[in-house]
């Protein structure tokens, strides 16, 4: 439906989507209210796989004065959220990058990822509607894990000390990500659920000695 009136409603803004790039789901605006609280300002935050900018660009509306990048593999998706980001002239920097490869060597305060979380052979049973979405957008691989280890260890380099990373999950993905982020060397990991009392969402930050690994 999305596709066909080519606008989503995500926060406060209204994103432009179509074919190539993932529709933000409203179970991800958790992502924002939590990177949010977590923000303060002048912070720098990376949204890793921004897709349409959705929560890049929420949080450039809605945070304090942050400095947010977004980075994205999908030339196409990209498109999207360059276009969005100048529709709603809120500052945004987008780089065309695989996981953090283009911010190699900068440091963020908090980095906030919504990945492909689908499991490869599960993607036929979710419904009709998601084959109109890139499959690279919604699927991570047999485990569905794959690409949360890869934010995971991009996250361990990229983040200050002490600085934070939020990853949206799939509702059966808690145990496995919060023990993805302990053995990475992930400190105070809290789990929070979605409107629904799904499990959505996994948060932890690096030790304050240094990354965490
Ligand atoms: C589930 S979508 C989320 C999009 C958007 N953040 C949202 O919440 O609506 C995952 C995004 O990650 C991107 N992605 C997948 N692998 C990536 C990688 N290695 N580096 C950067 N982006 C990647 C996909 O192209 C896709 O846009």
């Amino acid at each position: 439906m999305a596709y066909i009136l080519g606008r989503r409603a995500f926060r406060r803004v209204e994103l432009e989507v179509g074919p190539g790039v993932l529709v933000p789901r409203p179970e991800t605006e958790l992502l924002v209210e939590w990177a949010l609280e977590l923000t303060g300002a002048g912070d720098r935050v990376l949204d890793w796989g921004t897709g349409s900018g959705a929560i890049a660009l929420a949080l450039a509306d809605e945070g304090d004065s942050l400095r947010v990048s977004g980075v994205e593999v999908s030339g196409a998706a990209l498109e999207y959220a360059s276009t969005n980001a100048e529709r709603l002239g809120l500052e945004v920097e987008l780089l065309r990058s695989d996981g953090t490869a283009a911010v190699d060597g900068r440091s963020f305060d908090l980095v906030v990822a919504n990945p492909p979380y689908v499991r490869s052979g599960d993607l036929a049973s979710l419904g009709p509607e998601l084959g109109f979405e890139p499959a690279d957008a919604l699927v991570a691989g047999e485990t569905g894990l794959e690409v949360h280890a890869r934010v995971v260890a991009d996250a361990a380099s990229a983040l200050v000390a002490g600085g934070w990373l939020l990853l949206e999950i799939g509702s059966e993905q808690a145990a496995d990500v919060v023990e993805l982020l302990g053995d990475a060397g992930f400190v105070d990991i809290a789990v929070r659920r979605d409107l629904a009392g799904h499990d959505r969402a996994v948060g932890a930050r690096t030790g304050s000695d240094g990354p965490a690994a």
